[in-house]
């Protein structure tokens, strides 16, 4: 009913605005600003175990996948600990190989999915340590695991992740903060100023929601597209994975997330009038590499629909439409440019009418191989 959506037509457009809350609500509490540092209550390791870790896996199906691919730039950016990222289908068929010292990360929703549960028995068959990033309290996976860091984004109800995925991104985060302390390779000062633009960022988000009637309109003109590709570098690469990924599982249009620098092996051949292109281009380190890459998409008439930080007016006339987020730190860019793809797959999908929370085919939680 209209009332158990809080007034909002579905679940997944509810759940894309109460973000700004679910991330305040995974932050809280963990944030020591004044110390510089970061409380995580259940790791079940301790600091001299995690001074001494040599190696992380992250392990998720999904759109929790694409979080662990963003968790792998905080963790070695900001702790410096080599990460390997795997699906969990893939990892637990591949014999994997576990050193002692090692953390296994486990990235699940609904703490259920079948392949996600396998990986983490197959970590712990090989005496692996074990730490889960859950939404859901007391789910198999969150009990069978050594240490939690639930995300606080309440029930999630629409199939197709929005934030869940979040809140996860803010639980890595956190996480990689709180080794880099133990593991000095972040200073106090660092930490604290980190902190206080992660305190910044529900607000933030919240402005952010404010593009929803332009990206509607927007909607309007790409609705007939028959493919979409959507490019990024560095941590906003998983981004334009998870953008592709919500735009097919909820409008059912053909899409693909590149790395833009990897476009010209491949993707460039498909680039014509009629393929609208949404690239991330905000304001961060590798802000002219990506500009270059956009404008070979131009070169080659292809639509741009670019995500940039602020107004930036020298993009301007060189792209089909601008979706300007406001600026943040360029480690806090992968969430705040999640909202405009969820957004755009959303209104796609709703002109198209699909069932947007029940899209078909799909389940919430696969619970089965
Ligand atoms: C299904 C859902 C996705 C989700 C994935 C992993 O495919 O439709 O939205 O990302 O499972 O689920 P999990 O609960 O483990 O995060």
């Amino acid at each position: 009913t209209m009332a158990e959506k809080g007034g909002y037509r579905h679940f997944m457009l509810k759940e894309i605005y109460e973000q700004p809350r679910a991330l305040a609500d995974t932050i809280a509490g963990r944030a020591l600003v004044e110390e510089g540092d970061v409380y995580l209550e259940d790791l079940d390791l301790d600091d001299a175990q995690l001074a001494g870790l040599e190696k992380i896996f992250i392990i998720a199906c999904g759109t929790s996948w694409h979080a662990g691919l963003v968790g792998k730039f905080y963790l070695e950016k900001i702790a410096r600990v080599p990460v390997e990222i795997d699906i969990a289908s893939e990892f637990r068929y591949r014999d994997p190989i576990i050193p002692a010292n090692s953390l296994t990360i486990l990235v699940s929703q609904s703490g259920e999915t079948a392949d996600t549960l396998a990986a983490l028995r197959e970590a712990h068959g090989k005496g692996g340590k074990t730490l889960c990033i859950c939404n859901v309290v007391d789910s198999s996976i969150a009990r069978e695991s050594d240490g939690i860091i639930y995300t606080h984004a309440g029930p999630e109800i629409g199939v197709a992740s929005t934030k869940a995925f979040t809140t996860q991104l803010v639980a890595l985060y956190l996480l990689a903060l709180k080794l880099g302390r133990i593991r000095r390779s972040l200073s106090a000062a660092d930490c604290q100023a980190r902190l206080a633009d992660l305190l910044e960022l529900p607000r933030k988000l919240e402005e952010t929601l404010e593009l929803d009637a332009e990206i509607e309109e927007l909607a309007r003109e790409f609705v007939n597209a028959r493919d979409f590709l959507y490019l990024g570098r560095g941590n906003l690469y998983p981004i334009a994975l998870e953008g592709a990924l919500k735009l097919k599982e909820i409008s059912y249009i053909h899409a693909e997330g590149y790395p833009a620098g990897e476009m010209k092996h491949g993707p460039i051949a498909l680039i014509d009038e009629d393929l609208p292109v949404v690239v991330l281009v905000p304001r961060n380190s590798t802000y002219d590499k990506v500009v270059s890459n956009m404008e070979e998409v131009c070169a080659r008439g292809g639509q741009v629909i670019a995500v940039v930080s602020g107004d930036d007016e020298e993009l301007l006339d060189k792209v089909a439409a601008l979706i300007s987020v406001p600026t943040v730190d360029e480690d806090l860019l992968p969430i705040i440019t999640s909202v405009p793809m969820q957004l755009l797959a959303y209104y796609i999908a709703v002109l198209k009418g699909t069932d947007v929370d029940q899209p078909r085919n799909l389940a919430k939680s696969v619970t089965v191989e």
